[in-house]
């Protein structure tokens, strides 16, 4: 048993096509895949990053207006002057002859409802407030005849809504990722629609007050995505964010909407939060944008009754609420640098080696002028075996012996017959004259015809190598004499030395 057959080590042969266009093409594909791959994929878009899905809490904590930032109700065209009936064109001109309501200054408590809510909250913009009660033989609510009676129905505006301030108090976490921040720890922007940041303080400055800020006394800061400051913002900034330029704009398109104001009828915004660790190559900073999307032809509202059913009751108190309903969802894009990641992308550009590859043998195989010449280098075609169905078994039996097919290079025929058949590995040193050996070029091309063919091409290939030939030996005379007459040992050093190495005979090696 040869070890050397044994753990044989098999690896794939290539074809060496000299032709600087291919070769050009073909580093042109590898250069594009490798900016396309390492610099795009892998440094720009950073995908070397895992990425896991981000979770998050949110709080929104409003406050009314500052009366300071309050004007007289005479001042607001929505707004009844003294109980006087009055009409007014909504902002952008759609519908005109409104009528104005009263308009009543709630405070925090009263124009929140419900109190809390987790993700969410609703201010009220209108209010009906309707009082309603039993007639009076009916205590409670037994006979179908006994029903409530509205008594009273007042409907108001609640003025100053654009500038309830609204605290905005958020986390975010990635689970999967064991990754988790708090707004602080975190800097944002609020964006347009069109992706320009918005400056929270526009909703002051538009109307002529000062930004709030501590140093001019206001109490609290307008700021937003500040590190270490929590975000305070007014509702109007997220109004202009929709690009909602004023609750007075027609709610709608369709159905009741064409006739009713955002003040009138309600409005819904969808506040996203987007976090980013993606923007700077530090994955421990955090960035976060704010938008705000109207949701088109929708209103809102929100019925509380006071007090709710039970025995003895015969009053209560419907109070019928319009308004801004803000939904808070929180998503993003965080990740984390990950060896396994990095292998994935890697490996799966490797496709596109494969495809530059199939593009270029393309082009070498059916486009270039000598693809015919390529095309043979490339593929090894064997004899057509049913033509030499009649080759002799003794014949045949030489191919177990030897590889017959594949040239051997002449001078390891000689160190093998010298070493004793190593090469064979038979303990039988091989005929080296009278067995027609394979010939070089001929057995590589599957040639398998008569010997006088054969002996033909091994002399063209000899005569190329310079060396003297008779036209009737396979063999080259220098190596073949290499065997028998060790006198022409001194013509050949080099091999000497190998053949030594190899337990050349004595008498040679001299
Ligand atoms: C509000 O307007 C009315 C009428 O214009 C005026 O009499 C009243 O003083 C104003 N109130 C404030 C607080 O400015
Ligand atoms: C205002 O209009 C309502 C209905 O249009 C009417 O009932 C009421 O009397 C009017 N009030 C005044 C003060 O004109
Ligand atoms: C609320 O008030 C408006 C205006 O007074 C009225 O048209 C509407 O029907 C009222 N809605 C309810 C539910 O009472
Ligand atoms: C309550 O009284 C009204 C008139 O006073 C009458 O029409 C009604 O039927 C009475 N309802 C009941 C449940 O007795
Ligand atoms: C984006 O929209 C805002 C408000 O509509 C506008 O002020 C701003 O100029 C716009 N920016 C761009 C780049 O169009």
């Amino acid at each position: 048993m040869d070890l050397d057959n044994v753990f044989a080590y098999s690896t794939p042969r290539f074809v060496k096509i000299r032709d600087r266009r291919l070769g050009m093409l073909n580093t042109l594909f590898k250069f594009f895949i490798f900016v396309y791959v390492v610099v795009y994929n892998v440094i720009l878009l950073m995908g070397y990053k895992v990425q896991g899905d981000v979770v998050g809490t949110a709080r929104l904590q409003p406050r009314a207006p500052d009366l300071k930032y309050l004007r007289n109700s005479s001042r607001h065209r929505y707004c009844m002057i003294d109980g006087k009936n009055r009409t007014y064109t909504s902002s952008d001109g759609l519908i005109p002859d409104l009528p104005a309501f009263e308009c009543r200054y709630l405070d925090t408590f009263d124009t929140v409802y419900p109190p809390v809510e987790a993700q969410a909250l609703f201010i009220s913009t209108r209010v009906n407030d309707t009082l309603q009660q039993l007639p009076p033989n009916c205590t409670d609510l037994p006979r179908p005849s006994c029903r409530y009676e509205t008594t009273s129905v007042e409907t108001y505006f609640v003025p100053g809504t654009e500038l309830v301030t609204l605290l905005i108090d958020h986390t975010m976490s990635v689970p999967s990722l064991d990754f988790s921040k708090s707004s602080l720890d975190m800097t944002g922007r609020i964006e347009y629609t069109n992706g320009t940041e918005v400056n929270p303080c526009d909703a002051y400055t538009r109307r002529g007050y000062l930004c709030p800020t501590f140093a001019n006394g206001a109490g609290f800061e307008i700021t937003f995505g500040t590190q270490d400051a929590a975000d305070i913002i007014a509702l109007d900034t997220l109004f202009q964010a929709a690009d909602v330029r004023s609750l007075d704009e027609r709610a709608g398109n369709i159905g009741k909407f064409t006739s009713e104001t955002f003040r009138y009828a309600g409005i819904v915004l969808i506040v996203t939060v987007n976090y980013d660790n993606y923007f700077s190559y530090d994955e421990n900073k955090v960035q976060y944008i704010l938008t705000s999307k109207l949701v088109p032809d929708a209103d809102f509202k929100a019925e509380e009754i006071n007090p709710g059913p039970g025995i003895d009751e015969t009053t209560r108190r419907i109070i019928d609420r319009h308004g801004v309903r803000i939904v808070i969802t929180q998503g993003g894009k965080i990740g984390r640098f990950a060896v396994s990641q990095l292998l994935i992308v890697l490996v799966t550009s490797m496709g596109l080696l494969a495809v530059s590859s199939s593009i270029v043998d393309g082009v070498a195989m059916n486009v270039l002028k000598m693809r015919h010449i390529y095309a043979q280098y490339r593929t090894v075609t064997s004899v057509d075996f049913s033509d030499i169905a009649a080759i002799k078994q003794s014949d045949l039996n030489r191919f177990v012996a030897e590889d017959l097919v594949n040239p051997r290079p002449a001078i390891f025929e000689q160190v093998g017959q010298g070493a004793g058949g190593v090469t064979s590995g038979e303990g039988q040193p091989r005929q080296m004259t009278s067995a027609p050996a394979p010939a070089k070029q001929a057995g590589y091309y599957g040639g398998m015809g008569p010997a006088s063919g054969l002996v033909d091409e091994v002399d063209d290939v000899d005569s190329d190598e310079g060396s003297g030939t008779t036209g009737t030996s396979v063999r080259s005379p220098e190596i073949v004499a290499w065997g028998e007459n060790p006198a022409a040992a001194s013509s050949a050093p080099s091999v000497r030395m190998k053949g030594w190495k190899r337990g050349f005979p004595s008498s040679a090696a001299v």
